[in-house]
């Protein structure tokens, strides 16, 4: 099967050039000014052609709780929103943290139609799995509570991870954020600190001199305060709480100071009725709405595309060292978003692919949107239908 994209606008090493993208056995054969025959072309005149975007961090709820999500029902989601790769979390029913779980996870993954890869749970006593897990994408450790029984407080334990682990993912809050880089210092491994949420959080993940620490925002703590709350209630409440206006124009400015290396959705599906509950789950979902916000963004002169691209596919790619990913270049997966900066529509709740069909932004109308995700040289989303290709698990360089 071969593709050809042509006559869209190429990102290229930070720049836009007009050329024709040829496919051929789920790679990119050649970028190219020349007309090449394909089975299938797709006319990009007038649209942008970006990487495939990388979220580095995900909630697919398989197995255990595949009422909110699961792989394909995300997938979709994924495809929807330019996603054309995700990290997914482990904080599942069983929680993936022993290989044997992992191992299961892998076989419930095939029915995505867009590429993933696995962080790792770590609990107070599952370094041995570490160690014997392969292929992963990181060790996740939870410092704070939340949805999912993951938290370690024991230093001593969290230490110990840390140093087993080439790279962790953390989820700590608040003066936790400065517990954990120090905690990471004397292992001298990678540190990814998850959603990064308020001005005191970011001052603390940059405080430190040592190399090899990654920062997160997400879309909602960029977009949202905690004002939401007094409209939406518990649908604008996940973990990191929302913060203050302050803290929101802090992350910003730390996109513009290269202080942030990723923006991830920390996509985390609940229904309308568990939401609803007194006792109501964190989180909200998010993998059909970052691409748009974020272009959006883009037409506001609040973001550059270098940026965006920076953020969301190149960074990525590099921290998690996945392999082929994160660029337009002959010899990488064939994996792209179509976008076209002049679609300008509504975010709507009933259109979402994602099983809990809702979404905080619902009612935004945003301009700049993804038209069509190529995954390993298949279109899985294109004229607003997913299609069920299957996609598979990443690779990373060791
Ligand atoms: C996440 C979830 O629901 O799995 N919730 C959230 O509020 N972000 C867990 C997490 O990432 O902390
Ligand atoms: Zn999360």
């Amino acid at each position: 099967m071969s593709l050809l994209i042509k006559n869209g606008k190429v990102y290229q090493n930070g720049i836009l050039v007009k050329k024709n993208i040829f496919i051929e056995n789920e790679k990119i054969r050649k970028i190219t000014s020349l007309d090449l025959k394909a089975d299938k072309v797709i006319n990009a005149k007038g649209k942008i052609v970006l990487p495939g975007l990388i979220d580095c961090h995900v909630h697919m709820r398989e197995p255990g709780m595949t009422h909110k999500e699961d792989f394909f029902t995300g997938s979709m989601a994924a495809a929807a929103g330019g996603v054309t790769t995700f990290l997914d979390m482990p904080n599942n029913l069983p929680p993936t943290v022993t290989v044997q779980a992992l191992e299961e996870k892998r076989k419930l993954a095939k029915k995505s139609i867009v590429n993933y890869g696995f962080h790792f749970g770590s609990t107070i006593n599952n370094i041995q799995e570490i160690k014997n897990a392969k292929n992963i994408a990181s060790v996740k450790i939870y410092m704070d509570y939340t949805t999912g029984d993951l938290k370690i407080d024991d230093f001593d334990v969290l230490k110990r991870i840390f140093s087993s682990a080439k790279i962790a993912s953390v989820h700590a809050e608040n003066e936790n954020v400065l517990n954990a880089i120090n905690l990471i210092k004397e292992a001298k491994n990678g540190i990814y600190i998850c959603h990064i949420s308020s001005k005191e959080e970011l001052h603390y993940a940059r405080k430190s001199k040592i190399k090899n620490v990654y920062v997160e925002t997400t879309p909602h703590h960029l977009f949202l305060t905690a004002e939401a709350l007094n409209e939406m209630g518990a649908f604008a409440e996940m973990k990191p709480h929302l913060k203050t206006k302050k803290d929101k124009e802090a992350l910003w400015e730390g996109i513009y100071n290269n202080k942030i290396d990723t923006i991830a959705t920390d996509h985390a599906p609940h229904l309308k009725e568990e939401k609803m509950e007194i006792n109501y789950p964190y989180g909200v979902p998010g993998l059909e709405t970052m691409l748009p916000l974020l272009l959006n963004a883009i037409n506001d002169k609040k973001l550059t595309l270098k940026k965006l691209v920076g953020l969301c596919c190149e960074n990525p790619a590099r921290i998690f060292k996945i392999k082929n990913k994160g660029f337009i270049k002959e010899g990488f997966d064939a994996d792209l978003a179509i976008i076209d900066m002049e679609l300008e529509k509504e975010v709507e709740n009933d259109r979402l692919m994602t099983k809990c069909r809702w979404s905080p932004f619902d009612g935004w109308r945003l301009k700049g949107w993804p038209i069509a995700s190529i995954v390993n040289g298949n279109a899985v989303f294109e004229h607003g239908k997913a299609h069920n290709i299957r996609a598979r698990e990443v690779s990373y360089n060791v």
